[in-house]
Order: C-alpha cells, then structure tokens, then sequence
C-alpha cells in the first residue's frame, strides 16, 4: 500500500480527487483496502511526501517526442517479416521488459507475466508446431463431414478462403521455413491465468503495442502473432512445452529482432470512418 508522510502533506487534496478508488482518508493519512496501487497518489502530490509500494518515488523526466515526431515514428513501425540472423542481446530484452512497468492494465490488475524464446530450436519448435496445430484446426473445420454443416450454420466463416489458405499453409511447411516465426531471434509470449470475464487480452496487447514502438526506437522489428496465440491456446502440450503455467492462456505473441528489410514509403492506408456524436 502507499504510505502517506502527514508531517509534510500540505492537503491539497489533489491525491484525494485523482483516486480512481476513492481509497484514500487524507484526515487519518490512511489508504483502505479498495485501493488498486494505481499510483496516481504518489504522481500526483506536488510535496512527494506519498511513497509507492516499491518506496521509490521516482521525478518524470521531460519527454521529448513531438506530436510530429510520434507520427512519422507510427508511419516507419511495419510489420517485420524478414530478420537478421542477429541475436537480441539479453540487455536490450531486459530493457523491453523493464518498460513494462509503465503499460497500463485494467483495474491495474497487472496479471500478465512474460516468457522470452530466443534458442534456436525452442523458435523452430514453436513454429512448427503452431504450423501442424493451426493445419490440423482447420482440417477438421473444413473437412468433408463438418463443411457442409458450418456452411449453413456459419455462412460467415469464409470455409472456402480458410481451405484455400490452409493449401498455401501446408505447401509453405517445409524444414527450412519460418512462415510463423520468420526466423525472427527472439518470441515474446504474454500470458495471463485464463478468465472469462477478465482483460488480460486486452493487457496483452497493449503491452505488446507498447513493446513494439519501443522496439522501434532501438532500431528493432517486430511481428505480432495471432498464429501463435491461436495455437497455443488449442495445443496444451505446446503450453506445456514452452513452461506457460497450468491455467495460463498467451494472450498475445510478439516476434522481435534485427529487420532485415528498409522501408522507404508509407503504407498508403485510409484512415479509419469516424462518426461525432
Ligand atoms: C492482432 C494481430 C495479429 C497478427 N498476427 C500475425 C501473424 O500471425 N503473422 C503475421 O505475419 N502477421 C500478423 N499480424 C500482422 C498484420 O498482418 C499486419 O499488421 C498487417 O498486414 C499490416 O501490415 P503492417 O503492420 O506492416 O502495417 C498481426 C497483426 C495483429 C494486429
């Protein structure tokens, strides 16, 4: 719980109205048990006299990305399908993971945890293993016996494209290709005990986003992959295989390393339909 030091707190009350819990009694100087270590108490107090959890009480530094600057940074940040054999050094992962602390999480929950792969032969695993769970997944859907079926009680579901795409799938397996992890250096697994109604999907992906545009800055590609999240969660001996603990779903999987290719123009996309209401 943060601790609030009374003898230097000048009850601005600004750490009482920023607290999305109402957890804090300036009066008592006390913080209850509703509070979701948010932290906005300790950011906010302009006397630093409410120390976090960790104890540390940390002074924000300037930043010094423009508006412009964060525009042609999302503009440059592609998906990154082709990579140097170079490996990520285990510094620069530390540094990845350390940023971590800053992403948000709903309710501040913070329940992901984080598994790296970066030996060889856990990536070439991973890749074909996903591969076969993925081929398999969509064999069954597609077959002869339930096809038919889905087709009239999923007409959504585009069985044809999913048949024609698992052809394409199937010829691409071969030893020496990647087509999941494209020989990237290093995976990066977010996962989170499985809930139904939780937002661990949610904290998976903006901490892979996060991660991604951190990435960027060091100089570093990366991949999102839906490929390897799918898999993981139908394969329970791909969670083993991999140590995620029992009851854990990967919510999302990122690819990471040195890109091989340069991109020199914008992608060329429309931005989104917007209503104002
Ligand atoms: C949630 C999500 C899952 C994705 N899964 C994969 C994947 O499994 N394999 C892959 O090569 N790309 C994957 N992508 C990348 C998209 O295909 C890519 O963003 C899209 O083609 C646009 O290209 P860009 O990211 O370079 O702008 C994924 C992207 C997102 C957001």
């Amino acid at each position: 719980m943060p601790i609030i030091e009374l003898e230097n707190c000048i009850k601005c009350m600004k750490c009482v109205n920023d607290c999305p819990s109402d957890a804090i009694d300036i009066e008592a100087g006390s913080i209850n048990d509703t509070c979701i270590h948010c932290g906005h108490c300790v950011a906010i107090c302009p006397e630093s006299t409410i120390y976090p959890d960790s104890q540390d009480i940390i002074k924000l530094k300037p930043s010094q990305v423009s508006p412009g600057s964060f525009q042609d940074l999302s503009a440059g940040i592609r998906t990154c399908r082709s990579y140097l054999g170079k490996e990520v050094d285990k510094d620069t992962l530390e540094l990845l993971v350390d940023n971590m602390k800053h992403y948000p999480s709903a309710s501040n929950a913070r329940p992901l945890k984080i598994t790296i792969l970066t030996k060889r032969e856990a990536i070439a695993s991973i890749n074909q293993q996903t591969a076969e769970t993925l081929i398999k997944s969509i064999g069954q859907i597609t077959s002869p016996v339930l096809m038919p079926i889905l087709q009239v009680l999923a007409p959504k579901l585009e069985l044809r494209r999913l048949k024609a795409y698992k052809k394409q799938f199937v010829a691409r397996q071969t030893p020496e290709s990647s087509q999941v992890c494209h020989h990237a250096p290093a995976v990066l697994l977010f996962h989170a005990p499985a809930t139904k109604y939780g937002m661990a999907s949610a904290d998976a992906y903006i901490w892979a986003s996060y991660t991604s545009i951190f990435a960027s800055t060091l100089g570093l590609g990366t991949c999102f992959n839906g490929f390897i999240t799918t898999a993981m969660k139908r394969n329970k001996s791909m969670r083993l295989e991999f140590g995620i603990p029992a009851g854990h779903q990967v919510y999302a999987a990122l690819l990471l390393g040195h890109p091989k290719v340069k991109y020199k123009n914008e992608a060329g996309r429309e931005k989104p339909e917007v209503k104002y209401i």
